[in-house]
């Protein structure tokens, strides 16, 4: 079961109001999660589900920084780059229970997380030191700029 992190927001209590939709979903837009760019009030998402990361910020193995330097955005593609798959097990209790209303994803990063995938089943993240994924990401990174 997903704790909800969101309860008591009375800005986030309006959002969902007019956010709710037919499909029994509750969305929020990318202006609305650019809002919550704060170490005491710290949004992200990935693949198009937001994130709480306010408290995990204070224990993720990666340190704050990088959460806060992406705080407010999408991170789907940082998240593939620089986790094992084992990191994806703690997104679960970190669900704000919103999705992204206006969730797209370029054709560069269609093409990283199709090649990620496919390294992933030929288990080339096992390992600690994702030197490949790493590579994909700054390779993606350096063809967008
Ligand atoms: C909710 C979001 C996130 C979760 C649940 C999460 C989880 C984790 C976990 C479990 C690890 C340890 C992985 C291992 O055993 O090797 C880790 C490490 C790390 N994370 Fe995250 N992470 C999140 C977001 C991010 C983001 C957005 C970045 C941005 C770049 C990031 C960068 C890193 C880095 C650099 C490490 C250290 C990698 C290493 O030592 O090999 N994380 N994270």
């Amino acid at each position: 079961m997903c704790e909800d992190l969101t309860v008591g927001s009375p800005s986030v209590v309006a959002v969902e109001v007019k956010n709710s939709t037919a499909d029994g979903k509750k969305y929020i837009t990318s202006e609305e999660l650019q809002k919550h760019n704060k170490a005491n009030d710290l949004w992200i998402s990935i693949q198009g589900k937001v994130y709480n990361v306010t408290e995990w910020a204070k224990i993720h193995p990666g340190g704050d920084i990088p959460l806060m330097n992406l705080a407010g955005q999408d991170v789907t593609d940082a998240f593939i780059a620089f986790h094992p798959g084992s990191a994806w097990q703690h997104l679960n209790k970190l669900f704000t229970g919103y999705h992204l209303k206006d969730y797209q994803v370029s054709e560069v990063s269609k093409d990283y997380r199709k090649l990620a995938s496919e390294f992933a089943k030929a288990g080339m993240f096992e390992k600690k030191g994702h030197g490949v994924s790493t590579h994909l990401f700054i390779v993606s990174i350096s063809i967008i700029e």
